[in-house]
C-alpha cells in the first residue's frame, strides 16, 4: 500500500456534521489523515459540540479566522491554510459544500498543486448574490474530483465543461450522517419532552441565510409569517436560533412571545426536533435535504435553492419570503403524504468517496 495523506479541510457546522463519516471512514481504513479546522464557526454550540458528540478526533491545526466580512474571512482562511499545506504536503485535500472555508482551502490546494476533492460538487442556485453560489463555481472549476450528490448535480457540471472523467456521483454524504445518528438520536435525547412538544405537533423552522437575516424588512416579515402561521393552525414554531440571526433579531423591536427560541442545538437533539416535526420551515441548505431524507415536508424561505431534487420529488416547496406565499405554502405541505424517495443516495457516500480515491491510489 502507499503510504499518501488526506488533509480534511472544514470550518462550519454543516461542513463538520458532512464530513464526519468521511472522517470516521479514514479511521476505519486506517488512513493517514488530518484535519484542518479555519475556525470560522468557533461557538461551542456551532463547533466543538458537534466533535464531542460525534466523538470526532480534535482538529489538527485550528487557522481561528473567526467573523469577518467576505474577504477577510476567506483571505485569512486561504493564507492560513496554504501554510499547513505546505508544511505538511498532503498528497489530497478534501472540502465540503460552500461556504467561504471550501473556496479558500480549494485556491490554497490548488495554487499548490495539491490534488482536490469538492464533496458536494455541482450544487447551483444560479443566484449569483449568494456568495455561496460563488464558492461553489470556483471550487468546483478548480477541483480534480468532484464528488456529485446526485445525476442531475453531475449534468450541471457536464454542462459547464467539467470532464466527465473528474465526476463521481456519490450521493451525498448528509444521508451517512443522518443514518449513523438517528438511532442514537432516539436512544439518547428527550428533547420533545424538554420543550413539551408532541410527535407530529409542532413545526420546526430555522433561518439563517445573511439574504433573510440581515435584511430586517425580510427578517421581520418570516418571523411575522411564523407567529401568523402558530396562531391560525394553533401549533407550537420552535427556532434554534443561528448567532447569525439572533444578532439581528436583538436589533428587532419585534413581539415574538409566540415562538419558542432556543440556543443552536447539538445534532443528536437536532435530528429528533426534524423527524418529529409536522414540518419544517427553513432556508438552510442541510435542512431542505435532511427533511426530504427523513421524511418530513418542507417549506424553503427562498425564491431559488441549489436542492432541486428535493422539489422534484415533492418533499420541499420554495415560498419566497413573503407572508401570504409562506402561509399558503405551509397550508399545502401541512396536508401532503411524504411518499417521496430519498434522492440523495444510500448512506454509503463516504465509502464511495474512499473507494474512488483509493482506486486512483491516492490513499
Ligand atoms: C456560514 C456560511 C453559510 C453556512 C453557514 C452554516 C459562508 C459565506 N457562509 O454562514 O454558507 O450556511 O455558515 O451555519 O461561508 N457567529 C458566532 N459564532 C460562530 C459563528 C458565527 O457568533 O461560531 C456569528 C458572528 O456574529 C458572525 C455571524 O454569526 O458574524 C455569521 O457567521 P459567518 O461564519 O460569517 O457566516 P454564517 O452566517 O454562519
Ligand atoms: N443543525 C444542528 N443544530 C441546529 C441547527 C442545525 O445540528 O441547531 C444541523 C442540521 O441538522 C444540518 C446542519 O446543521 O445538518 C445545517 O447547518 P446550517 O443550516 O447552519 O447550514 P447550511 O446547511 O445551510 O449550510
Amino acid at each position: 500500500m502507499i503510504h499518501t495523506m488526506i488533509s480534511i479541510i472544514l470550518g462550519t457546522r454543516p461542513e463538520i456534521i458532512k464530513m464526519s463519516p468521511i472522517i470516521r471512514e479514514c479511521q476505519k481504513r486506517n488512513i493517514t489523515f488530518n484535519i484542518i479546522h479555519s475556525g470560522q464557526h468557533y461557538s461551542k454550540n456551532m463547533d466543538s459540540v458537534f466533535f464531542e458528540q460525534l466523538e470526532l478526533p480534535a482538529p489538527d491545526y485550528n487557522i481561528h479566522v473567526g467573523s469577518g466580512t467576505q474577504a477577510e474571512q476567506t483571505g485569512n482562511a486561504l493564507i492560513g491554510i496554504e501554510r499547513i499545506l505546505l508544511e505538511k504536503r498532503p498528497d489530497i485535500v478534501l472540502v465540503q459544500g460552500d461556504t467561504n472555508t471550501v473556496l479558500a482551502g480549494a485556491i490554497a490546494a490548488s495554487k499548490l498543486n495539491i490534488k482536490i476533492g469538492h464533496v458536494e460538487a455541482g450544487l447551483r442556485s444560479y443566484f449569483r448574490e449568494m456568495p455561496e453560489e460563488i464558492n461553489r463555481v470556483l471550487t468546483d472549476h478548480c477541483s480534480d474530483y468532484l464528488f456529485a450528490p446526485t445525476e442531475k448535480s453531475r449534468n450541471i457540471l457536464l454542462k459547464e465543461g467539467i470532464s466527465d472523467k473528474n465526476i463521481f456521483v456519490t450521493g451525498n454524504t448528509v444521508v451517512d450522517a443522518v443514518y449513523q445518528n438517528l438511532e442514537l438520536s432516539k436512544k439518547k435525547i428527550s428533547i420533545l419532552k424538554d420543550y413539551n412538544l408532541k410527535k407530529s405537533g409542532y413545526i420546526l423552522a430555522t433561518v439563517h441565510r445573511k439574504e433573510n437575516v440581515d435584511n430586517p424588512v425580510i427578517f421581520r416579515n418570516i418571523l411575522n409569517s411564523f407567529l401568523r402561521i402558530s396562531n391560525e393552525f394553533n401549533i407550537p414554531v420552535i427556532y434554534p436560533i443561528h448567532p447569525r440571526a439572533k444578532k439581528m433579531m436583538e436589533m428587532l423591536d419585534c413581539n415574538l412571545s409566540g415562538i419558542i427560541f432556543t440556543e443552536p442545538l447539538d445534532y443528536l437533539s437536532f435530528l429528533q426536533l426534524e423527524q418529529n416535526a409536522k414540518i419544517i420551515l427553513t432556508d438552510s441548505g442541510g435542512l431542505q435535504e435532511e427533511a426530504c431524507i427523513m421524511k418530513v415536508p418542507c417549506v424553503t424561505l427562498r425564491d431559488n435553492t441549489e436542492r432541486p431534487e428535493t422539489v422534484d420529488v415533492g418533499a420541499n416547496i420554495l415560498s419566497g419570503t413573503l407572508s401570504e406565499s409562506i402561509f399558503k405554502s405551509v397550508e399545502k405541505m401541512m396536508s401532503i403524504k411524504a411518499e417521496w424517495i430519498n434522492p440523495f443516495g444510500d448512506g454509503s457516500s463516504s465509502k464511495k468517496i474512499l473507494d474512488i480515491l483509493n482506486k486512483d491510489q491516492l490513499l
